[in-house]
């Protein structure tokens, strides 16, 4: 990521491309890196990587 972790997010080639997808993405990597958050918390994280990054409808 050329020593910025953003553009994990904002690269031409992102994986991420629906709103489905993200909250897929951010549950595994959730679950990889084991915390306990719950669906709300979830979608917070959703909501902020959509508002910052993604803008996906
Ligand atoms: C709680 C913190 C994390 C969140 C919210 C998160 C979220 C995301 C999101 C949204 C993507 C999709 C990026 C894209 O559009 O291409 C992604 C990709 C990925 N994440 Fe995480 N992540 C977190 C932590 C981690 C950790 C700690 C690992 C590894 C141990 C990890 C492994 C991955 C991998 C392998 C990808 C795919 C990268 C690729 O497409 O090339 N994530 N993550």
């Amino acid at each position: 990521m050329g020593g910025d972790p953003d553009r994990i997010y904002t690269r031409s080639d992102r994986r991420v491309t629906t709103i489905n997808g993200l909250r897929n993405q951010v549950t595994r990597c959730k679950t990889t890196v084991g915390v306990s958050w719950p669906d709300d918390q979830v979608e917070d994280v959703v909501e902020y990587l959509n508002t910052k990054f993604y803008q996906l409808k």
